[in-house]
């Protein structure tokens, strides 16, 4: 790699930073793409992320992804929020506009959509309602974008019931009716289902496991686990089993980067079975290093 004056820059603002994959992620694809640019991973303090995110223009950076801790309090600092990333709460794109202000979005709700629509194309938002297991920031983003493809009834299921019914009552939508459910009735709640999808972070390595009998969940349904630390999960194998389509997490991560990296690099780029397995290798590997990755996966990129 040649970095000279006109290099484009980008990177992702977290603090810590050491273990997120999203370099891996981007600098693959200007590899990929022979792109003069490079994408950096940036320690920022949170009591500095006004100051950092400020200076992006100023440094000639592109853009960055945010990471824990900044996805929420970067979207009191930005000057434009994407709609549905307020709705949300939280941001994990800024772009620097051509009149040199920050624009922010959520593209996870994009890694989400896209990733189901690589995997199993043929899902129809009217196969049934959704059953989403948790209501932390990863839901929220699932539920908008099964909301807005067009999904008309999301069980929302959370060991904790006002958290869950928080998200319902921000993430409301006309033709989308959001019901919450106790941790206790996950099982029922899967009856009729047309896809169940786990955003709780039981199940990733160093956490509990996902303890859930699937025989209520029609066969035909489709199985989502947003965990990729282990990539298959219990949750996934045993819906195989079952005979369910599966869909794991890595995808929606591969995907969410992509809004991002062609506002910053001015290409469209797709995820390939080249850069899978090119992420999956700096995932740390089985044993102890690996719950370390494990909660660094929290952040998600
Ligand atoms: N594939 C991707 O691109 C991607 C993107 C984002 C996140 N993720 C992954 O998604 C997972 C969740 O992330 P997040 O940011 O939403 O985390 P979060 O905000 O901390 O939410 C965690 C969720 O898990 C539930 N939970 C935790 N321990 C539990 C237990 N023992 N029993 C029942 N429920 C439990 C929490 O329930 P309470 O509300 O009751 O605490 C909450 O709903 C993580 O594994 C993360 O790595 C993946």
């Amino acid at each position: 790699m040649r970095i000279t004056g006109s290099t484009r820059l980008a990177g992702i603002m977290g603090w810590p930073i050491a273990h997120s994959r999203s370099p891996a992620l981007h600098n693959f694809w200007l590899d990929q793409y022979g792109i003069d640019g490079v994408y950096v991973p940036l320690a920022v303090r949170p009591e500095q992320l006004e100051t950092a995110l400020r200076a992006l223009p100023a440094l000639g950076f592109r853009g960055c992804n945010l990471t824990i801790p900044h996805k929420q309090k970067a979207l009191a600092i930005v000057d434009r929020v994407d709609p549905v990333a307020r709705r949300i709460g939280a941001v994990n794109t800024v772009v620097v506009a051509s009149d040199g202000r920050l624009e922010a979005w959520n593209t996870d709700v994009y890694g989400f959509r896209e990733n189901l629509r690589d995997i199993v194309p043929d899902w129809q938002a009217t196969a049934g309602p959704a059953v989403v297991l948790g209501a932390g920031g990863a839901a929220r983003a699932v539920i908008a974008a099964l909301a807005e493809d067009g999904v008309s009834e999301i069980r929302l299921v959370n060991r904790t019931m006002a958290r869950a019914a928080e998200v319902a009552h921000d993430l409301a939508a006309p033709r989308c009716r959001i019901t919450v459910h106790p941790w206790g009735e996950r099982e029922a709640a899967l009856r009729d289902a047309g896809i169940l999808v786990n955003t709780t972070s039981l199940g990733m390595v160093g956490e509990p496991g996902l303890e859930i009998e699937l025989t209520e969940l029609p066969v035909s349904a489709v199985v989502v686990d947003i965990v990729y630390v282990p990539l298959e999960t219990r949750l996934l194998a045993a819906a195989r089993q079952r005979g369910h389509r599966v869909v794991d997490g890595l995808g929606m991560l591969l995907h969410q980067g992509r809004p991002g990296f062609e506002a910053w690099f001015g290409i469209p780029v797709r995820v390939s079975d080249e850069l899978r397995t090119a992420v999956l290798a700096t995932l740390a590997p089985a044993g102890p290093a690996m719950a370390g990755a494990a909660r660094q996966q929290r952040g998600s990129q």
